[in-house]
């Protein structure tokens, strides 16, 4: 999503300017035309030449040569974009208060395009109440904020403080910024992911072979796509940028939280695997072999997350469920269309190698009252962004 943006990118003072170099080249390789402004703390870190000499451009400095032209206003009026990286505590304070006294800060004060700052600094500095103040203020102001990591820091031990990795800087800036569509503006969607666990002693649960990829899939969709997204799962995987998760192990809990929170949702994608029974005893002690050979687990029925909230639905809200078959797929998926009251129901042939539970890829069919749409088989971000401009059409 970086081709054709033109973006500055602000190196600031710390151990970790010379991180910014492969965020710029990063930049570059995605599409994009950098260039790069730098403060004169930065430069006793790295030199402008290893900047002007990635991005072909003259850097801007305090010590830009007069040249009949105002510089700050120019550069501000330039870039669609402007990365700080590294962010000290000092430009983020600055920043936070409109305070503009080099050039680096006149300009970012000056730039009306999206603005992302990537932080770096002693743990004690980023945990000072005056950056967290700077911080909130920052995000208030629609500044997009990429948290340090935890590793270790230059002063020799493990603590948060140090720098994002450029690739994650670039990607997160490319999924909150820019691949949004804006299709799901202002929706609140909620989404279930991965196969439930049913206790049947301290260390044993009845579960499925649901990895949760499907529906971290729409969530990144959605939230590419502008909404506010929940994500109940009892797997947790890479955290998505913005996406809300509440973990949950058993039906009844992710039943519970999901009636809580479609509420206040326009949609729920329902791609979790439930369980549809759970041990009626849980065994407060490992179970033991007791000598004659077998156990005899009694079950009894979880709750149906997806009829109950298809039940309870008003008429502004989506409800969408998912239907993982082995065979005579269509049918079986318009039956739960309607048993569960469900707007569209999508079908996976999960006895496919290449579609359906752990794999990268999905091949599903959407189905809903009157239509049927086969989507071809692509990975699940793919098909999860077909869902989702799907749904933003019936919306
Ligand atoms: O997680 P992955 O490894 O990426 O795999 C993705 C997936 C195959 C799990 C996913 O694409 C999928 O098909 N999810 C639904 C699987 C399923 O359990 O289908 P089902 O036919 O049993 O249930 C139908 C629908 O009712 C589903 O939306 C399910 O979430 C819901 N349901 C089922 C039982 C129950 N007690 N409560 C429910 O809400």
């Amino acid at each position: 999503m970086y081709e054709d943006k033109k973006i500055i990118v602000y190196v600031t003072g710390g151990i970790a300017a010379y991180k910014a170099a492969t965020l710029v080249r990063a930049l570059i390789k995605a599409g994009a035309t950098v260039r790069v402004a730098m403060t004169r703390s930065a430069q006793a870190f790295i030199t402008p030449l290893t900047f002007a000499t990635l991005t072909k451009h003259a850097v801007l400095t305090d010590d830009w040569q007069a040249d009949g032209t105002v510089p700050h206003i120019e550069w501000a009026q330039w870039a669609d974009l402007h990365f700080v990286v590294p962010a000290t505590a000092n430009v983020l304070a600055k920043m936070a208060n409109g305070i503009a006294d080099d050039m680096v800060t006149t300009t970012l004060l000056a730039a009306v395009g999206d603005k992302v700052v990537a932080p770096a600094m002693n743990d004690h500095m980023w945990d000072h109440p005056a950056t967290q103040r700077n911080l909130a203020q920052l995000a208030a102001d629609g500044v997009l904020v990429i948290a340090p990591a935890v590793g270790f820091l230059a002063e020799g031990y493990e603590a948060r403080g140090r720098l994002a990795e450029p690739e994650e800087i670039v990607a997160q800036a490319d999924v909150r910024l820019l691949a949004k569509t804006g299709q799901l503006q202002g929706k609140r969607v909620v989404i279930t992911a991965g196969g439930t666990q049913e206790k049947l002693d301290p260390v044993r649960y009845l579960t499925n072979r649901s990895s949760g990829k499907m529906g971290y899939a729409l969530a990144q969709a959605a939230a590419e796509a502008g909404a506010e997204v929940t994500l109940i799962t009892t797997v947790v995987r890479d955290a998505i940028f913005g996406v809300k998760v509440i973990e949950v192990q058993s039906a009844q809990m992710m039943y519970d939280a999901v009636l809580a929170a479609f509420e206040m949702a326009d949609i729920l994608i329902a791609a979790a695997a439930v369980s549809d029974f759970r041990p009626v005893d849980v065994a407060d002690n490992k179970i033991k072999k007791n000598g004659n050979g077998g156990l005899t687990i009694e079950l009894v029925q979880n709750p149906d997350i997806l009829a109950a909230v298809g039940a309870a639905k008003r008429a502004d809200q989506f409800v969408v469920g998912f239907a993982a078959e082995t065979q005579d797929v269509a049918n079986y998926a318009k039956d739960k269309l309607r048993k569960k009251n469900a707007d569209l129901l999508i079908a996976n042939d999960v006895s496919r190698a290449d579609a359906g539970f752990e794999v990268d890829t999905n091949q599903v069919t959407l189905f809903t009252e009157n239509e049927q749409v086969a989507l071809p088989l692509a990975s699940k971000l793919a098909t999860a962004r077909e869902i989702i401009a799907f749904i933003a059409n019936k919306r």
